[in-house]
């Protein structure tokens, strides 16, 4: 199992999930981040800084969100598995279903 960024994320990017993860798996892309499903070492840690509620355990992402997960998952089909996203940096994968969600405004 593994956490989730969800859609709340896109466009705000507040990235105080990442000073919380202790194995470096919360990846950037254009748009939203990304939990790396297999580097995530279901701890917790990220869910509760989030101040726009993107994050959630995967058996409990929101019903309207469920895509997320594997959006999550398909962030890293051609990065693989780095072990740590500070020295990747951002990447610019955001799966389709991303790319194609309206400018979210102010
Ligand atoms: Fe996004 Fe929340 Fe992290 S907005 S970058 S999931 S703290
Ligand atoms: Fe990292 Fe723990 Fe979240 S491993 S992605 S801080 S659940």
């Amino acid at each position: 199992m593994t956490y989730v960024i969800a859609e709340p994320c896109v466009d705000v990017l507040d990235k105080a999930c990442i000073e919380e993860c202790p194995v470096d798996c919360i990846y950037e892309g254009d748009r939203m981040l990304y939990i790396h499903p297999d580097e995530c070492v279901d701890c917790g840690a990220c869910e509760p800084v989030c101040p726009v509620e993107a994050i959630y355990y995967e058996d409990d992402v929101p019903e309207q969100w469920k895509d997320y997960t594997k959006a999550n998952a398909d962030f890293f089909e051609e990065l693989g598995s780095p072990g740590g996203a500070a020295k990747v940096g951002k990447v610019s994968a955001d799966p389709k279903m991303v790319r194609d969600l309206e400018p979210r405004g102010e």
